[in-house]
């Protein structure tokens, strides 16, 4: 099959090389000519593992291309895939320009036939417009399906090629068939095509993230909790979990959700309910606890050295809004570093892959260092906001000689604190804090 692929981001970018890998022509397209040229080269804009291995052998086999023109992609191809960006807009509803955009140009476009799938995340209904405006621009026969994509960033080709479920919204029986044809190949293992209509496709998205975001949230607040009753949110966590109705994943607390999908969905979601005259307290309430819990670190600091933070350095491991990504969209280190900046204290910071996007945000308000070790050179006090492997088992003896007092404040509960005790850190996590900040009968 020739399939088109809009937009050459973690979606459509990992989507557009796993097709191609299935063995179909797969042309990917983006307006960005700068990222176009480096994929035709074999480099990958951002990080994501496995990806490049992939995306080559595919362009070396010729079924892979990468260009700018629409026009040219769309003609011959009987599959066209939306995966451009639905950033928030200003009302915090999902903005669609470019998805209706790509809507206009691939009507535009069309020679004959074909099935256009909608892969961005986009509000309940948006099937309709995308199908509506094709309709307007061509006369070929066009079929609009949602196919929502539930990848993650950092495991994203894992679970492409490998997905708990796929979602496929259409009331088409040809189309049915076209995209039962396309996804066979990724379920062999009995994981299912699950088929609706476009509306409750476009909703599962929805629910699904929100539900994610919200299980996080709940977990920050059971934390925060704990510590003030002190209790141990660990122990919690592991038991809350074994119950085989709730499950361990998603319930890890830290500092915050962040990213290009939880905090932007959660939002849309809220909007959409507003535009339809529903009130989703709980999702209104999801988004400001997390933003609430983007500045817990900073909050514990202040109540340790006081607001007056001048004259101080503060170590920062992980800036990307969670491990193996070099995402920094909506990342809580953005916060944290605000906070502390605005405090009078100075920031030296280390990622192992977010570094050139971090500098891009902060310029030269922080100081980025080579390595996590030289981010703790004559530090006050050590940050860690991004739970990276190679952070787990640092030399303990070596941080205690670079900073200048042996204090770490974890916000992804990485370190055992008992451990840390008796090495002589004092160390401040998220819910195991035994007893630190815990008030006798709640007085
Ligand atoms: N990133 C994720 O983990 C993830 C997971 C599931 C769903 N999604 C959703 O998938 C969609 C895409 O997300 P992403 O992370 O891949 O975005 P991204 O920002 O990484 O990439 C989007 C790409 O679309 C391109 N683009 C924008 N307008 C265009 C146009 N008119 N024509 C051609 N290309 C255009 C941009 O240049 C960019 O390269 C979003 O709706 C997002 O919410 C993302």
């Amino acid at each position: 099959m020739h399939i088109t692929v809009v937009g050459a981001g973690y979606v459509g970018l990992v989507a557009g090389t796993c097709f191609a890998e299935t063995g179909h022509d797969v042309s990917i397209i983006d307006v960005d000519k700068h990222k176009v040229s480096t994929l035709q080269e074999g480099e990958i804009p951002f990080y994501e593992p496995g990806l490049k291995d992939l995306l080559i052998r595919n362009i070396r086999q010729k079924r892979l291309v990468f260009g700018t023109d629409i026009r040219q992609a769309i003609a011959g191809a009987q599959v066209a895939f939306i995966a451009v960006g639905t950033p928030q807009a200003e009302s915090g509803s999902a903005d669609l320009r470019n998805v209706l955009e790509v809507a206009g140009a691939i009507g535009d476009a069309m020679t004959g036939a074909l099935v256009v799938v909608n892969k961005s995340t986009v509000p309940v209904g948006t099937a309709r417009k995308v199908e509506q405006i094709i309709r307007q621009r061509t006369s070929h026969p066009v079929r609009v399906v949602s196919n929502p994509e539930f990848l993650k960033e950092g495991a994203a080709v894992e679970d492409f090629m490998r997905p708990d479920r796929v979602v496929i919204g259409t009331d088409d029986e040809e189309a049915r068939h076209v995209m039962t044809d396309i996804y066979a190949p990724f379920m062999r293992t009995n994981n299912p095509i699950l088929f609706m209509d476009c509306l409750s496709a476009e909703m599962t998205k929805y629910a699904s993230n929100c539900l994610l975001a919200a299980r996080i949230t709940f977990m920050n607040e059971i934390a925060n909790l704990c510590d003030a009753v002190g209790a141990d949110v660990d122990l919690v966590r592991v038991a809350v979990g074994s119950d085989k109705r709730i499950g361990h994943s998603f319930l890890f607390p830290g500092v915050g959700y962040g990213g290009s999908c939880f905090p932007k969905d959660v939002r849309a979601l809220d909007r959409t309910a507003e535009a339809h005259g529903v009130h989703l307290s709980l999702i209104k309430a999801t988004d400001e606890s997390n933003e609430s819990q983007k500045r817990i670190l900073p909050r514990r600091i202040f109540q340790e050295f006081g607001p007056d933070l001048s004259g101080m350095t503060f170590a920062l491991w992980g800036l990307a809004f969670k491990p193996r990504t070099d995402d920094m969209r909506e990342a809580p280190s953005l916060v944290i570093i605000d906070e502390l900046l605005r405090a009078g204290a100075a920031i030296r910071a280390f990622d192992p892959e977010a570094m050139g996007n971090a500098r891009r945000i902060l310029g030269n308000r922080i100081t980025f260092c080579e390595s996590n070790y030289q981010t703790c050179e004559g530090a006050d006090a050590l940050i860690i906001a991004t739970e990276w492997n190679e952070f787990r088992r640092p030399d303990f003896d070596r941080l205690k000689r670079l900073l200048r007092r042996p204090a770490i404040f974890d916000g992804r509960n990485i370190f055992d604190p008992n451990r840390m005790h008796e090495l002589g850190f004092d160390y401040v996590c998220i819910g195991r804090n035994r007893n630190r900040f815990s008030r006798p009968d709640g007085q």
